[in-house]
């Protein structure tokens, strides 16, 4: 009688029963050194080390402590990284003049990145958030509206600033319209165009998963929400065409931010611009779930199963605060 319920020519097991045949059934899904990015956070205080309470294993940094890590981990194969700039001592004020004055830390820190480090590719996030006295991405308008034209006028010019001190990638996090196209006419004015990509954080969304991140930062708004730049969680279309505007200003790569609950944009995106690196960026929100998962096994299974299904979903390089773990267990794999 069981024969009734075995249909030949159904049969998908078939496909899979040997380690080898199921990399076969996953094609694309690798995990490689150059699909991995790390956020880095870089403290004013050179000397600094310090721990970030929400997320184990994440430091912050000042450059002298961070040059050795990352020797380190580019030993172990890591090929980019984010950088992130945080002022504690020098003051915030309305327009985030300290996000690309000469005290800057980024600033400072990337002619030494560029010189210890010459294989690693140096990525910049370009924000105002973590300057300004308000804590808002933009500059406000004495009504405490986003400015527009003077928020995109002064996010093109951090960008320019990182780009002529050595940065190799700029993503500008900012979410203020039409930055991408400002910043891409400030670097062929420089004729950096072509050395200098442009990274937008084109499909990035009002989550609640940036907490951990934030607190790290110190670039809370001071009142107010980032809803009226960041997109709505639901708003599919708005993505489609902050891709399309990003793209037709001259974008390199896109970006949808945070990952794992937004994998239907990441392939929409992929779907809609199949000819241009995508990246996910993995936030500190999803860090800390993953982090706090299990026993460490536990935590690289599950980070690796997160990974393989964001490439699947059309990923091509992840931004993640677990890349020392990826680089450790890729090695231990060969
Ligand atoms: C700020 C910025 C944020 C992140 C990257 N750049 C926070 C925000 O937009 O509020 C989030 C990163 C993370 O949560 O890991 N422009
Ligand atoms: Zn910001």
């Amino acid at each position: 009688m069981s024969q009734l319920y075995v249909s030949a020519e159904h049969v998908l097991q078939g496909g899979y029963h040997h380690a080898t045949l199921r990399r076969l059934q996953e094609p694309n899904t690798t995990i490689e050194p150059h699909n991995i990015m790390y956020p880095v956070f870089l403290l004013e205080d050179d000397n600094a080390k310090q721990e970030v309470a929400s997320m184990p294993n994440v430091y912050r940094y000042g450059i002298n402590e961070l040059i050795p890590v990352l020797k380190d981990l580019v030993a172990k194969g890591l090929k980019s990284i984010l950088i992130f700039g945080i002022i504690e001592t020098l003051p915030k004020d309305p327009t985030g003049s300290h996000a690309d004055s000469a005290q800057n830390p980024v600033i400072r820190a990337l002619p030494r990145l560029r010189a210890e480090l010459p294989s690693l590719l140096l990525a910049c996030d370009v924000c105002l958030c973590p300057y300004t006295s308000h804590g808002h991405c933009g500059l406000l308008t004495d009504s405490g509206a986003i400015d527009h034209a003077a928020s995109v006028k002064r996010i093109a010019e951090v960008a320019l600033a990182y780009a002529l001190a050595g940065a190799q990638i700029v993503a500008p996090s900012d979410m203020m319209d039409n930055r991408i196209k400002a910043i891409k006419e400030a670097l062929v004015s420089v004729k950096l165009q072509n050395q200098v990509s442009l990274l937008s954080y084109s499909c990035k969304f009002a989550s609640s998963m940036y907490g951990p991140f934030r607190d790290t930062m110190k670039s809370s708004p001071m009142s107010g929400d980032r809803k009226c730049y960041q997109l709505p969680p639901g708003a599919a279309a708005l993505a489609a065409r902050a891709a399309a505007r990003d793209v037709a200003e001259g974008a390199d790569f896109l970006m949808v931010k945070p990952g794992l609950p937004y994998l239907d944009i990441v392939r929409q995106t992929k779907d809609q611009f199949p000819n241009h690196p995508l990246f996910i960026y993995q936030v500190s929100g999803e860090y800390a779930m993953i982090s706090r998962s299990g026993e460490s096994e536990d935590v690289s299974t599950m980070l690796m199963e997160v990974l393989t299904c964001m490439r699947r979903a059309g990923a091509d390089c992840i931004i993640t605060y677990f890349a020392p773990l990826v680089l450790s267990m890729i090695s231990a794999n060969k």
